[in-house]
């Protein structure tokens, strides 16, 4: 297992790229995978995206406190409902956070490290980062849910406890 480089704005267009569809589950794509855990563990960050890391697939892992990590290949968001008002970061933007709504609750479905269909179910901060993550596949960060500048902070104005994710 290796832990990989995370890549910032502006210097991965990748970040602003639609990800490809992983069409065949391989030892390529579960080594993507291992990489990616031990590297969102070794950041302390909650979730990640492959494009964080320089490869445009779609493959997410995340990792909620005390948990284990999970893995979805192909992720789609199959259900949202309700809003929460969050203060979030990025590993890919780092320095600032902003205040965004996102999703109170959301329903995924993708695939695992096998290629079993999977459905997940969260709510507050594993929604939040769901949302966040599968945004990145899309080439969407959050920033672009940030409505005015007046909601952009950066990382001196505020008092801690925001993650980047
Ligand atoms: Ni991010």
């Amino acid at each position: 297992m290796a832990i990989l480089p995370i890549r910032h704005l502006p210097d991965e267009p990748g970040l602003r790229r639609k990800a490809k569809k992983v069409s065949r589950i391989d030892g390529s794509i579960q080594r993507l995978i291992d990489d990616m855990v031990v590297t969102m563990q070794e950041v302390g960050g909650v979730g990640l995206a492959a494009p964080q890391v320089g490869v445009s697939l779609r493959v997410i892992v995340l990792q909620m406190p005390e948990e284990e990590p999970i893995a979805i290949i192909n992720p789609a968001i199959v259900r949202r409902s309700g809003e929460q008002e969050v203060t979030e970061g990025c590993l890919s933007v780092p320095g600032y956070f902003g205040e965004i709504a996102r999703s109170e609750s959301v329903t995924v479905k993708g695939q695992d490290r096998q290629g079993r269909a999977i459905r997940v179910k969260a709510t507050g901060l594993m929604a939040e980062v769901l949302e966040h993550e599968i945004d990145h596949l899309n080439g969407v960060l959050y920033v672009d849910h940030v409505e005015s500048v007046d909601k952009l902070h950066s990382v001196e104005e505020l008092e801690g406890g925001q993650m980047e994710i």
